[in-house]
């Protein structure tokens, strides 16, 4: 699908003088840039009142792009509807639990089922579709803009409605849903499906089934909201490729890429980690796992690319280094294609704290250099990062149906974000799969605590396991269905035999509890919850090691499959140090140094902010090197 590397900027036409458009694009071209992305919060201007469309701005920069042989990749404007909107048909806007209104002011306040909006929705995109599929620079669309970002639930009226059609249509009666709920529970039967309602606050704990329902439809009605939007794009612009950027709660992205999109999409904001006092802009990296497992190709919609702020905050500043180092991080996770946000930095509006690449005065600065230079090695050495990256040895499994169950009992924590980052923090190059059909690839899969799985998942993993796979499975695995309601059977549940161990015993580890699992002499520690097995079949290989589960067993293998009865919060290194039993894993010259094998090539990010020695023959830079600066990038031919 993307044959070039696509390297960029987001620029907004409107936010400038219109004398200043023609020189904003020639500098943009100047960077070294060979796309723009443009339009995504322009609804104000393309329709001022209703029914009126005028997209000469757009047209007009569209064209200048053009001139200047950049692609464009053009946005709906569909995340901030304009106020004529909201003020004539206010039941689009969105409201919270509580029933309280989120009012017109700042961006994404609509809903995604009210069907005066989608009708909106459908026609500014079918207007926009239709006049720039003349464009033959435009290559690819945005559909709305990080969907679910500010606000990934919504209790308007029209979600009550879509609700019920929706439960409906998977239920067909309401004796049916009944059973499927256990709503005899606490007396919460119901007679019509018009009396359900989306969950807002009650006095204390919902239904769960009702609760995983909901979390299923509120992705369906983003991807319907979605899939309304790419349908129209395609039949004016079948060529096109159609995307969107994430990551946010709430929505399945692998569902959200097979039923919509060509290729998925991220926005890339390192430094947003460092806010939430974790200091290493590797966090993001779980993220473009994510995003590349769904979306085999993919883009980064926005690179940081500055300080970033939003009146009420302000992160900050990347260090010279920090900016090329993270492009190159999306890159080496798979990204074919990078757009820093953003061109310039606005004068006004909510988020003249949010720097890009020029500051307020658009003079050149620290940052357009970098940029430059990156530019400058993409133009000579991008098209290698088209090809195919050498995939990962081991993947984590998720699916967005279990996620839904999470929040239905949130007491079990998902640990698999962690055991990403200790693996993929220690060189072990790690996948996400939402499905287990294509595990021939990999030699190691993680099952971190799936409790909706059936039959036939736990066939495929016998099967993989028969095939020489290790499996890893951890505590809470397998005993739920669907709906969320517990399968009268023991821990593991489905993976009993595959195991070879069940749960004779269990108990929450809350914060005071201090647990260990010992494995080879070596200590782990268990959190959150603990089970004690029986063996039947695998051997004991983890014990506990205080109070009443001293001596008992906590981890077992039988064959390749390993059972951990315990749940991680701060380490996960006891599953590094499983998968170091059976797969090859080169030890890091240092620990912030990322290596990555790519064809003929080799490349090292140093993570750090102290240089690392090594020495070679830097192909991005065109000269040898003995060390490897604070924050530095490196590509190495491969002996
Ligand atoms: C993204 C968003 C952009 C801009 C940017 C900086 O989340 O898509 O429109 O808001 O963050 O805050």
């Amino acid at each position: 699908m993307i044959k070039e590397f696509l390297i960029g900027c987001c620029y907004y036409p409107e936010h400038w003088d219109e004398t200043n458009m023609e020189n904003d694009i020639i500098r943009i071209k100047d960077l070294g840039f060979n796309t723009v992305r443009m339009g995504e919060f322009s609804w104000s201007i393309f329709e001022k009142e209703e029914g009126c469309f005028d997209f000469s701005l757009l047209e007009k920069a569209v064209r200048l792009a053009e001139k200047n042989n950049l692609y464009v990749i053009l946005g709906t404007p569909t995340a901030a509807p304009p106020r004529w909107l909201t003020e004539r048909y206010p039941d689009v806007l969105c409201k919270n639990s509580d029933g309280i209104v989120m009012s017109h002011g700042s961006r994404q306040h609509h809903n995604h089922t009210s069907e005066v909006y989608l009708r909106f929705c459908a026609r500014i995109t079918e207007e926009m579709a239709k006049t720039f599929s003349r464009f033959k620079n435009v290559i690819g669309w945005q559909i709305d803009n990080e969907l679910n970002c500010h606000r990934n639930e919504s209790y308007a009226e029209s979600d009550d409605i879509a609700f019920r059609k929706w439960l409906k249509d998977k239920y067909g009666n309401i004796e049916a849903l009944n059973q499927a709920w256990g709503t005899c529970f606490w007396s919460l039967d119901f007679n019509d499906f018009s009396q359900i309602e989306c969950p807002k606050r009650t006095t204390t704990h919902k239904n769960p089934s009702l609760v995983t329902d909901y979390y299923l439809f509120l992705s369906d009605s983003v991807i319907n909201y979605a899939a309304i939007q790419a349908k129209i794009i395609k039949k004016y612009m079948p060529n096109a490729f159609v995307t969107h950027n994430g990551y946010f709660a709430n929505l399945d992205y692998k569902k959200l890429t097979d039923e919509c999109l060509d290729l998925l999409s991220f926005d890339s904001y390192p430094m947003f980690f460092e806010q939430k006092g974790i200091a290493n802009g590797r966090q993001a990296e779980y993220r473009l796992a994510q995003t590349r497992g769904c979306s085999e190709q993919f883009l980064i919609l926005e690179q940081q690319s500055g300080p970033g702020g939003q009146l009420s905050y302000l992160l900050p500043t990347p260090v010279p280094g920090q900016i090329r180092l993270w492009t190159y991080q999306s890159i080496l996770h798979g990204a074919v294609g990078v757009l820093y946000f953003r061109y310039r930095t606005a004068l006004f509006g909510a988020e003249q704290l949010w720097y890009g690449i020029y500051d307020h005065d658009g003079e050149e600065n620290y940052r357009s250099r970098e940029i430059r230079q990156i530019t400058e090695e993409i133009r000579r050495v991008g098209n290698v990062f088209l090809k195919e990256r050498k995939h990962a040895d081991v993947a984590i499994y998720n699916d967005y149906h279990n996620d839904c169950r999470r929040k239905s009992e949130p007491f079990f924590e998902d640990d698999s974000r962690l055991i990403f980052n200790t693996l993929n923090g220690k060189n072990v190059s790690t996948d996400i799969v939402y499905n287990l059909d294509d595990l021939e690839k990999y030699k190691v899969i993680i099952i971190p605590h799936i409790a909706i799985a059936d039959e036939m998942f736990e066939q495929k993993l016998q099967k993989f396991a028969d095939n020489g796979g290790v499996v890893i499975i951890s505590a809470k695995s397998g005993t739920k269905d669907k709906n969320a309601n517990y399968l009268p059977i023991k821990n593991p549940g489905w993976f009993r035999n595959l195991t070879g161990c069940y749960v004779d015993w269990f108990t929450a580890l809350p914060d005071h509890t201090k647990q260990f699992v010992e494995m080879d002499n070596k200590r782990y520690p268990a959190e959150i919850y603990c089970e004690t097995l029986q063996i039947e079949g695998s051997s004991a290989v983890g014990y506990y090691t205080e109070g009443f589960c001293r001596d008992k067993i906590a981890m077992a293998k039988k064959g390749n499959v390993y059972y951990l009865g315990f749940f991680c919060k701060n380490s996960a290194d006891v599953y590094y140090d499983i998968i170091a039993k059976h797969v090859n894993i080169a030890t890091p010259l240092d620990k912030n140094l990322e290596e990555f094998a790519l064809g003929n090539y080799k490349m090292y990010l140093n993570h750090g902010d102290a240089a690392v020695k090594c020495s070679g023959y830097d192909l991005l830079c065109e000269k040898s090197f003995t060390e490897i600066p604070a924050y530095g990038v490196v590509m190495i031919g491969r002996e």
